[in-house]
């Protein structure tokens, strides 16, 4: 098929992930990339469900799109992702031009639907309930992709939530957590690696349980992960693939298969040439092991930076929510963390103005916030999403203005800590490892520490995404740090390409 594709990303690093599998799936197909949706033959757009805000921008976009396909008939346009997810065939209602819709768990079809829509010349949805766990040749990352930076690598090891957190809709439209097998996942890492990427990002909604799954669909393969020993395998039952043992505490003290730790999977990407930085997002506060913390602290390229939902300070309204932690635990979880790593930055996510926060619990958030000196935080204004428990506390709902006055009071307690944090980097040399030029100054580019800060600094000669580099930090402000170049470290392997656009 030829031609020329935009992927169009809303949302979170999950669907970006996805982003550069639908990309690899058209490139593989024959199509070429472009930036421009005005010259694309097929636009995809990557949804997001998770604020109300998000649904509003996808329409905003599909009209501008409906002008363009206007004045060129021929354009197709795809809608992925998880507001498809969540609206089904509302979308092809609402925008009967619109091509193509799939959910979140049939990514893989993509290109097949393009075709069947060009074959019955009728416009195409497909959303499926779920996916098929044994079918992890369909898991996003065993398809074809085309990284949106050569030298970053996202890679999912855990799709879907099993957790039940009021306020969320992603239970939904990702379904229950399914864990990818651990040897896939260090395979795709050291293809990765072989490529050129120097860094990877572990994904998954609740990271810290990963694996959870994996010992109930051994069981249902027929092996029983309690008692059957791994070198005496009873010849009458499937044997298991090797891909999915793999990892130290796969055997207990009796030799019997149990499940691996998120922690042994740190040590097994760590340990893969040639990858300087692992990261992972997000472990939920109620799961961090202390295993966890050891392989951050021992394995030399995990960075040491833990991203750490906090969503609210007060107990009564984390109970609300179904967190499974006090704030007491939570902040006692992240001295553990911070005892255990040296130099260790910590962000967060916060939610204000949850149905029923008084002032008072508003005030706890505050103090937590303070008492944890985050490195940064993500602050959102709670949005009723349909189908979730919150969503139907209208008579709880807290008054817009209220919830936008409290974030402001919270936006300064962060503030002031990613401040202090950023000023106590200044006078040290840091690896930063570059992303591209500066939005604001050309003649510098951006990048970012080990930590995850993200520095300016001017380079001696053109800089390539993708180099490490050595900077001495001279200033800092609450969101950025200000380098001078030392030395450049390592030099990028990847092939340089047209990124996919980003919505
Ligand atoms: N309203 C506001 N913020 C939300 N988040 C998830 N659901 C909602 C919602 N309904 C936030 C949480 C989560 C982050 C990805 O988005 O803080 O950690
Ligand atoms: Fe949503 Fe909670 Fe699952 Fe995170 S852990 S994806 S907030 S339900």
């Amino acid at each position: 098929m030829a031609g020329k594709y935009v992927v169009r990303t809303f949302g979170c690093q999950m669907n970006e992930h996805d982003s550069e599998r639908l990309a690899g799936l058209l490139e593989a197909d024959g199509m070429e990339p472009t930036t421009d949706a005005a010259e694309a033959d097929v636009v995809v757009l990557n949804t997001c469900c998770i604020r109300e805000n998000a649904d509003n921008k996808l329409y905003g976009t599909l009209g501008h799109l409906k002008s363009l396909k206007d004045a060129r008939p021929g354009m197709e346009i795809v809608v992925a992702g998880c507001l498809s997810q969540k609206d089904r065939g509302s979308i092809a209602e609402r925008a009967p031009y619109v091509d193509v819709v799939l959910g979140t768990h049939n990514v893989h079809r993509a290109v097949e639907l393009l075709h069947e829509r060009r074959e019955s010349g009728r416009p195409v949805v497909e959303i499926l309930e779920a996916t098929v766990a044994e079918d992890h040749e369909l898991f996003p990352s065993a398809l074809p992709v085309v990284r949106q930076a050569g030298y970053a690598g996202w890679v999912t090891i855990q799709m879907g939530c099993d957790n039940s957190c009021a306020f969320c809709i992603v239970p939904a439209v990702r379904g229950p957590e399914i864990s990818r097998p651990f040897g896939d996942i260090v395979a795709e890492v050291e293809r990765a690696a072989i490529d050129g990427v120097t860094e990877v990002t572990l994904l998954g909604q609740n990271v810290n349980s990963y694996g959870r799954d994996l010992t109930l669909r051994m069981r249902q393969q027929g092996s029983d992960p309690d008692g059957d020993s791994v070198g005496d395998v009873d010849p009458g039952r499937p044997v298991l693939e090797d891909s999915f043992v793999v990892g130290d505490t796969w055997l207990d003290a009796d030799n019997a298969r149990i499940r691996p730790l998120f922690a042994d999977l740190l040590r097994a990407i760590g340990a893969v040439p040639g990858i300087r930085r692992v990261r992972y997002t997000s472990p939920h506060p109620k799961d961090l092991r202390p295993e966890t913390i050891a392989a951050m602290a021992q394995v030399e390229s995990v960075c040491e930076h833990l991203h750490l939902p906090l969503q609210s300070g007060s107990d009564s309204i984390l109970a609300a929510m179904h967190r499974g932690y006090t704030a007491e635990r939570y902040l006692e979880r992240l001295r553990d963390a911070r005892a255990g790593i040296s130099d260790l930055a910590v962000t967060t996510d916060i939610i204000v103005g949850f149905p029923g926060e008084t002032d008072a619990d508003a005030e706890s958030t505050l103090e937590v916030a303070a008492e944890a000196r985050f490195d940064g935080a993500f602050t959102f204004v709670y949005s009723p999403r349909p189908g979730t428990e919150a969503g139907d506390m209208a008579d709880r709902f807290v008054d817009h203005q209220v919830a936008v006055e409290r974030m402001a009071r919270l936006r300064q307690v962060v503030e002031r800590s990613s401040l202090l944090g950023n000023q106590a980097r200044v006078g040290r040399t840091e690896e930063v490892l570059v992303f591209g030029p500066s939005k604001r100054d050309p003649e510098r580019v951006s990048g970012r520490t080990r930590q995850n800060r993200l520095v300016h600094f001017r380079p001696p000669a053109p800089m390539r995404p993708g180099t490490y580099a050595q900077v001495q930090i001279v200033g800092a402000t609450t969101t950025s740090l200000l380098g001078e170049f030392v030395e450049v470290v390592a030099a990028p392997s990847h092939r340089t390409r047209i990124p996919v656009a980003s919505g």
